[in-house]
């Protein structure tokens, strides 16, 4: 809260910014008073239900805040330094939204009596909404056919899937990958990177009758597990990659609002930045490397030891607040306005294609974190 009222003034205006602030002041007054609260069961039940009318309220803040950004974007002139600082801002402001779900739905799982110690889908135990024993190969499938079947929906058609697996401990690969996790961030960010690989192939093999498969290789080391998504889907230009993790940044047409109810398979340019997060919430990080007139990888980035999975969560503090004070740093290599140019014009178009998120959009985020 302290740090949305250092966002630009223009910003703060907006009405759905100032629904969203709304929000937050209702649920934090309402945290706040079990403070005082003697501890008993009955304290516990009251906070468990408090939890979750402050989770149904805080459902459509993704969308609400996007909502707030297009406001702004369509009543004003947005210089680049309006836009780094709304960029640094979402990706903090959703990184501890997904924190706060996190604990609040760990917080429901474990002591609201919902699901209490219940086996996961697989039979497994889970810790609330962690996994103990997340099979990697199983979150990859189910992923992989939910977003087949948007594909198949798009373009009548779609790649099939080839998986790979390799790990230092020569056991694992026949038992299965395992880690600690949370399966839905796991398939969130599978999902989008399905999704995103999909339309790529789709679009750049428009007329064969077989198209290229998209691969999947897990692979385990003493640090890290690595999930690297590859496709011949033609990759992308080296002078957009800055803008992949943009929020609101996406080369796909705006989803129509005559489509209002179906989940589109891209248009928003928010797959890759909340997937990231959810990479880096626990130490993991996902990174894209593209060779345009070939393909694009994807690599997930976890870490193979839970100890190491620790919550990554934004600080309020000085360094933050001088963020959204500073001025646009001046350029001090030659040549660099042109490559800002060309890049701002890209992101203007991209703006200008976009008017108001409709439900299709509002849906598609409302599922998300
Ligand atoms: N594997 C890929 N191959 C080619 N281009 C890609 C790939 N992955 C991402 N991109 C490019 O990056 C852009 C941003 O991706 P992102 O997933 O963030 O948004 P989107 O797919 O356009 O919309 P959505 O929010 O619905 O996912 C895409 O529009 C596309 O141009
Ligand atoms: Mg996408």
């Amino acid at each position: 809260m302290k740090e949305i009222a250092l966002l630009p003034e223009n910003l703060l205006r907006m009405p759905s910014v100032n629904l969203v602030n709304d929000w937050y002041m209702r649920s934090f007054q309402e945290i706040i008073e079990f403070e005082k609260r003697d501890a008993s069961s009955k304290t516990l039940e009251y906070f468990c239900s408090s939890l979750v009318k402050i989770r149904n309220r805080h459902t459509d803040v993704v969308e609400t805040m996007a909502q707030g950004v297009l406001e702004l974007k369509e009543s004003h002139d947005v210089d680049h330094h309006i836009e780094n600082s709304i960029q640094y801002f979402l990706d903090r402001f959703y990184m501890s939204r997904i924190s706060i779900r996190m604990l609040i739905n760990q917080h429901t799982l474990l002591f609201g009596g919902q699901l209490e110690n219940a086996p996961g889908p697989k039979g497994n135990q889970y810790i609330g909404c962690i996994d103990p024993q997340c099979d990697i190969v199983s979150v990859i499938k189910d992923a992989y056919e939910n977003a087949r079947f948007l594909c198949d929906q798009y373009y009548l058609d779609s790649p099939d899937l080839i998986i790979n697996e390799s790990s230092h401990n020569d056991l694992e690969p026949e038992r299965g990958i395992k880690i600690v996790y949370v399966p839905s961030h796991l398939y969130h960010m599978l999902f989008e990177l399905f999704k995103n690989s999909m339309r790529a192939v789709m679009e750049y093999h428009a007329c064969v009758d077989k198209y290229p498969p998209i691969i999947v290789t897990v692979s385990k080391g003493k640090e890290d597990i690595c999930l690297k998504m590859s496709d011949k889907g033609g990759g992308l230009p080296r002078s957009t990659m800055e803008h992949l993790f943009k929020y609101m940044y996406s080369t796909a047409p705006q989803p129509s609002k005559a489509d209002a109810h179906t989940v589109p398979l891209a248009g928003y340019g928010y797959g890759l930045p909340i997937s990231r997060l959810y990479a880096r919430y626990f130490h993991g990080d996902i990174v894209l490397l593209t060779c345009e007139g070939d393909g694009t990888d994807a690599v997930i980035y976890m870490k193979a030891l839970s100890n190491e999975a620790n919550e990554l969560l934004p600080i309020f503090n000085k360094s933050a607040s001088k963020f959204y004070r500073s001025t646009t740093p001046t350029g001090d290599w030659s040549n660099q306005s042109i490559v800002h140019m060309t890049s701002q014009r890209q992101i203007s178009i991209q703006q200008q294609k976009k008017h108001q998120l409709p439900q299709s959009c509002q849906e598609s985020l409302t599922g998300i974190i």
